[in-house]
Parts: C-alpha cells; structure tokens; sequence
C-alpha cells in the first residue's frame, strides 16, 4: 500500500518526466536537436534542421520560468486553473460590457432517425451517411478558448485552418506570415482553429501537447467535433459564431489553410488600395464551378445532396480576405442554411443569401498554381513576392521560400499582381 506521501513523490516523478519529453519534443520540433527515429512523433515532413531558430525561443518571455511550466503538467488544481483560464467563460469584463460568451456547453446531439429509412439515402456511401445523419448537429463546446483574443482595435485577424498533429505547420507559420505583430500601428493577431483528432490514438496523443502549445502561445481554438473532411464546414460555422461573439472591432479578417504561403505585406498594400470597399470578400473565385460527380473525386457530390448544375461564387479555402463587419452578416446568413460538405462552397452559399459577389484576385492561388508541378514558378521567390496566398508548402519550404522573399530580394522585373 502507498501511503499519500509515496504517491505524490510517484505523480511528481511521472509529471516531470513527461514534462522533459514534451519540451525534448517541442525542441525537435523547432529543429534544432535532429534526434531522428525515437521522436518520430508526425508522420510529415518535418523542418529541416539548418531552418531552426533561436533555441528555447518558444519559452521565451511567456511564462517566464519553468516553473510556470512544471505547473501546469503538475497537478490537477493547476490544471483546472489554466482550464479556466482557456475554456468558455473566459474573462468576463469585455470592454463594451456585453458579457457574450460561447453558450454552447453540452454536446446532446444524436443521428437524425428521420432520413436512415429512405431509399436514396440507403444507397449513398458511408462518408454522405454520417454527414447526413449529424448534419442538424450545428455547434459544439469549445475545449480552448481566446475571449481575449481581439480585445482593442484589431486591424487583421489571422485564422488558419489546423489540425491538432500539425504542430509543425502552426509553428512555421508563427515564425512567418502568422507572426503577431503591429506593423504601421495596425495590429495583427492570429488564430488557428481546431477540432478533436477523428483518431483515437491520435486523440490520445496530441491532446495534452496541443494544450501546451496553447498555454505557450495562446492561439488555438479548439472545438469538441472530429477534424473530418466533411467537418470542415463546421470549422467555419464554429468560426464565424465565435468571431460574432467576441470579435466586435475587428476590420479585417484573413482566414486560411496551414499549409500555404502569405505575403502580409501585399495584404496590407490590397488592404490600403481598397479601404472603402463595403462587403469586401476577395480571395481566388471560381464563378459557375460544377459539382463533381465522378465518385473517386475527393469533392464528389451525389445529386441527392446537390442537384443543381453550378455553384454559387465562391472563394478557395486556402486563403481569402474579407471585412470584419461581412464576417458578421456571414454568421447570420450561415445559420440560415443547412450544412454543405464543403467549406468554401458552403460560404459560397452564405454570401449568395447575402447578395454579396466575392472579387476574384490575381494574386490569390488557391487552387495550385500551374499544372506543372516541375514548373520553376514553384520555386520562384520573385514570384512569390508578388503574390498574396500560394498553396500549397511543406513546413520546411514554406520557411526557405519566406527567408528568400524577405531577403534583399532583386527581382529583375517587378510583377504587377495588385
Ligand atoms: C440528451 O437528449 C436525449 C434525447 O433528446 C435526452 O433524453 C437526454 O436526457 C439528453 N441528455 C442530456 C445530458 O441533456
Ligand atoms: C425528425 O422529424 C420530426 C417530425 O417531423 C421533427 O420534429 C424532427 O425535428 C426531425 N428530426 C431532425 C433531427 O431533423
Ligand atoms: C462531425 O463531428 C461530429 C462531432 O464530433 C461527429 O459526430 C460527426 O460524425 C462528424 N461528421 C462527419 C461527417 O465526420
């Protein structure tokens, strides 16, 4: 039998040993121990080691000690304080004194009987099942919150697209075009927005290090669905609820995948040449798009779900701009509409209820760039400098693309994108 005291002795054994391999982890992870098999915690390619930055730099200044660390793996009251802290109450003085705050806070949601027994959707494959089944199922509880997020004059608000393994892709991104800066006055601050791995064993296994990542940073969202394919059009939803909520004074909202490039610079530049648009919603448009129906396509669409021949105008979900006040109508127009498999169609659809055309810009490449994967424009950082979203990097490319353009770059032409 273990008295009380061998017990806590035990539990602070196991607290800092774990805690010794999440920060040996979050090194590797930044690159600068290439400690290879044993950490082998993604299955992505990782950063390469010669792109790694400062050591210890994800330590730096939040916290202040380890000690701070140590205590939040340490016990559960601590635990819970940091919970606090990050789930749905949150602070509850906002500075209009709206006391607006997720009000989602059980999930009590059970597939819909009605439509299992009808033919058509007996013969729909399984993915189209479960969609259908909890397509009424419309907002969840958050897991981890930021009410504080877009406190005081917020001019651009970053928000990209994760999942909970692509530790990775988010801290690539922090250290590049998702850096939280205040650049001529204006204010930048960034988000990603998350759900629960659909993986059990990637559930198990990421949980507690994407709470930690949020404890050092401070910029995850997180939501109590699965991170599935078809839920990505719950990420939005989820999204434009919480901007609704907490987000009063924000002017521009920038939301994009975590695996593409971003000149915040020619944001700003587009921004500044365009500062009395009203509705501002840019991004790369596809106009008369037509559902796919080839069943193999990742974006194949039954008729069943979708019967007429074209889309409305929508914008590419890896990365487009809108202004923070039609990111309010969007909630509204969202929730008067069922839920759409896809995202980008889907906010398509809202827009459409809104009378709202998204601007088709040629410095959004969303949907890839050139057929050609070889072509040299891939690798071309004066074109790159000249673009504002490019799909699609890998972590390591996208921070060797990122140090080319801010290097003293001399492009021998100076394309004209904006
Ligand atoms: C969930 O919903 C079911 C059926 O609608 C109900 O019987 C049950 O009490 C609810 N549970 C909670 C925890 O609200
Ligand atoms: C199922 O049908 C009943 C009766 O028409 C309706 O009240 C209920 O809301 C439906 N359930 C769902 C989940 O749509
Ligand atoms: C979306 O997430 C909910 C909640 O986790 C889950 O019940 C549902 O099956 C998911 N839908 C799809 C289509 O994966």
């Amino acid at each position: 039998m273990m008295n009380n005291r061998d017990r806590w002795r035990v539990y602070k054994r196991v607290s800092v040993m774990f805690l010794l391999a999440v920060l040996a982890l979050t090194v590797v992870q930044r690159g600068n121990i290439n400690m290879g098999a044993p950490f082998e915690l993604e299955r992505q390619a990782r950063m390469d080691a010669s792109e790694g930055a400062e050591p210890g730099a994800a330590l730096e200044g939040k916290t202040g000690s380890y000690l701070g660390i140590t205590g939040f793996w340490k016990s559960g009251k601590q635990k819970s304080a940091t919970k606090s802290r990050t789930t749905t109450q949150g602070p509850r003085s906002t500075e209009d004194n709206s006391l607006k705050m997720w009000d989602v806070t059980s999930t009590n949601c059970s597939a819909n009987p009605n439509i299992s027994s009808q033919d058509w959707f007996k013969s729909l494959e399984p993915n189209f099942k479960q969609f259908l089944l909890y397509r009424h199922c419309r907002y969840f509880p958050m897991v981890l919150n930021h009410p504080e997020k877009c406190k005081g004059d917020v001019y651009l608000l970053m928000v990209i697209k994760s999942v909970a393994t692509q530790h990775d892709r988010r801290e690539v991104i922090r250290k590049t075009w998702g850096k939280e800066q205040v650049v001529d006055g204006k204010r930048i601050k960034t988000l990603f927005l998350i759900g629960k791995p659909s993986n059990e064993a990637e559930r198990a296994n990421h949980q507690k290090l994407v709470e930690f990542e949020d404890y050092i940073y401070g910029d995850i969202l997180q939501w109590d669905f699965l991170d599935t394919f078809f839920n990505l059009t719950l990420k939005e939803t989820h999204f434009l609820k919480w901007f609704n909520t907490y987000c009063p004074h924000v002017h521009y909202v920038f939301k994009g995948d975590d695996d593409v490039f971003v000149s915040v610079e020619n944001i700003f530049e587009f921004l500044e040449s365009s500062s009395n648009a009203k509705d501002l919603f840019v991004g790369d448009v596809i106009v008369k798009a037509v559902p796919i129906r080839r069943k193999e396509n990742k974006y194949y669409i039954p008729h069943a779900l979708y019967s007429k021949p074209n889309y409305p105008p929508y914008a590419g979900g890896g990365g487009f701009l809108m202004d923070g006040a039609l990111a309010k109508k969007l909630y509204w127009a969202a929730d008067t509409l069922e839920l759409y498999p896809i995202d980008d169609v889907f906010l398509g659809m809202c827009l459409e209820v809104l009378h709202v055309t998204p601007i088709k810009h040629n410095a959004f490449k969303t949907f890839g760039l050139v057929k050609n994967k070889q072509s040299k424009l891939n690798r071309e950082p004066c074109f790159f400098k000249s673009m504002i979203v490019v799909h699609k990097l890998l972590p390591s490319d996208l921070m060797h693309m990122w140090n080319l353009v801010n290097s003293d770059l001399v492009c021998s032409q100076k394309v004209e994108i904006l």
